[in-house]
């Protein structure tokens, strides 16, 4: 059968991202939808229904992971799959993650309008907390389902009210029944923003990317020792928040030393007691390091412990340093990135490889099934702040991509070799 002109319904692409950018949406036009929070039920629970709409069979597993099957002329082979998150960062944009999720939802309704069967059967997948914002690390919930996380450890995890995510995912109802827990997958497709200012500066539609960095974070902790901010002389003090100071701007050069065009980002502090007039006794800081080459990230984290360490002691204040997370780069899969270049070219879309900055849950379905991306440029290479934007065309020609390269990996018979 000759798919050649099929194309997705961009309106109704743009009208189910502009109803999910309702849910949670703040004032300056981004979106607030914190993992499993009642944003985040709410979003689920439209999304169930889109689902239902087109006569997909809903599983829900532990970690609250959404998968929707659409069955196939040979249910016994392995699936295609596509997908990526809902939730959001707070004061997110209207793309990250959900482009990926209403990107492979419109697939399925094209298929579903043109009475299309494929081979193979596709599911579509909303993963739990892939932005680790609320509960650290990134990507748990596909971590789990890659048996890269473990689940017990996952449910642990508490945001700072000290909220656990286990709880959470039964307080929204989304804490299934079905294990978390990999299965064989033909092909998965992950299609994102770039969330960076490559594409547009390099005047493309489309790119695929040849993988992921590899992520790293850790926790800081720092305890000095609280006292009058107006008795007590500079040189008595065990000021937690100065040790911070200090090593934050530490840390900061490290890229400039280790190379390898390493980031490195302190996105988050807490200060205790955080009064003006008291000297703080109590700091924790987060850590974010990224890196495409080898082993820079985690010789960074060495750097930091031994460096830090001595500017704690050098303040009197005792310091922790936790690495919480770490996943190795993901290079995807050859064939399927050379499908994805293939399927843009054919569309007149200029497009180039390149590497993804940004952490997604390919990086986890990378380790158990073969995987690859497809990103659309972000104006301005703004991304995770409300001005986030893509324009619609764009949207559009990524997710004809996306049609197009799941339906030739839904219809493909031999494992690719
Ligand atoms: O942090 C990341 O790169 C992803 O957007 N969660
Ligand atoms: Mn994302
Ligand atoms: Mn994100």
């Amino acid at each position: 059968m000759d798919y050649s002109n099929l194309r997705v319904n961009a309106k109704r692409l743009r009208s189910s991202l502009e109803e999910m950018a309702k849910i949670g949406g703040t004032p300056g036009g981004g979106v607030q939808r914190l993992t499993l929070t009642d944003e985040d039920k709410q979003a689920r629970d439209l999304f169930v229904r889109w689902l239902m709409e087109i006569d997909c069979e809903i599983t829900v597993d532990e970690m609250g992971n959404i998968f929707g099957r659409r069955p196939g002329r040979n249910n016994a082979l392995a699936p295609v799959m596509s997908g990526s998150h809902i939730d959001s960062q707070p004061k997110g944009g209207r793309f990250d993650g959900i482009l990926g999720v209403m990107g492979a939802l419109e697939v399925m309704r094209t298929l579903h309008d043109n009475g299309i069967q494929t081979e193979r059967p596709m599911v579509i997948v909303d993963w739990t907390n892939e932005e680790g914002s609320r509960f650290s690390p990134a990507m748990v919930g596909s971590g789990v389902w890659a048996g890269a996380l473990k689940l017990d450890w996952a449910y642990d995890r508490r945001d700072v009210n000290d909220k656990r995510l286990g709880d959470e995912l039964v307080r929204i109802g989304y804490k299934g029944g079905a294990p978390c827990k990999f299965f064989p997958v033909h092909c998965y497709y992950e299609f994102h923003i770039e969330q960076g200012p490559v594409l547009e500066r390099e005047r493309k539609k489309s790119s695929v990317h040849q993988g992921i960095v590899s992520l790293l974070w850790g926790d800081v902790y720092i305890t000095g020792e609280g006292n009058h901010a107006g008795t007590t002389p500079m040189d008595a003090r065990h000021d937690a928040l100065n040790a911070a100071a200090e090593m934050i701007l530490r840390i900061n050069r490290l890229p400039s030393r280790v190379g390898g065009n390493m980031l490195a980002t302190i996105g988050e502090i807490q200060n205790h007691p955080n009064s003006r007039n008291i000297i703080p006794d109590l700091v924790h800081f987060t850590v974010d390091f990224r890196a495409w080459e080898g082993d820079i990230a985690l010789h960074a984290w060495d750097l930091l412990c031994e460096e830090c360490q001595g500017i704690a002691d050098r303040y009197g204040c005792p310091a922790r340093f936790e690495k919480t997370w770490h996943v190795d780069r993901s290079p995807f899969d050859e064939k399927l990135v050379q499908r994805v270049l293939d399927v843009a070219t054919e569309f007149g879309y200029l497009n180039m490889l390149w590497v993804s900055g940004a952490g997604h849950d390919a990086s986890y379905t990378n380790q158990v099934c073969p995987t690859a991306m497809i990103f659309v440029p972000s104006i301005g290479g703004r991304s995770h702040v409300e001005v986030e934007n893509t324009r619609w065309e764009d949207c559009e020609a990524g997710c004809n991509v996306l049609l197009h390269c799941l339906l030739r990996g839904a219809n493909e018979l031999e494992q690719k070799k």
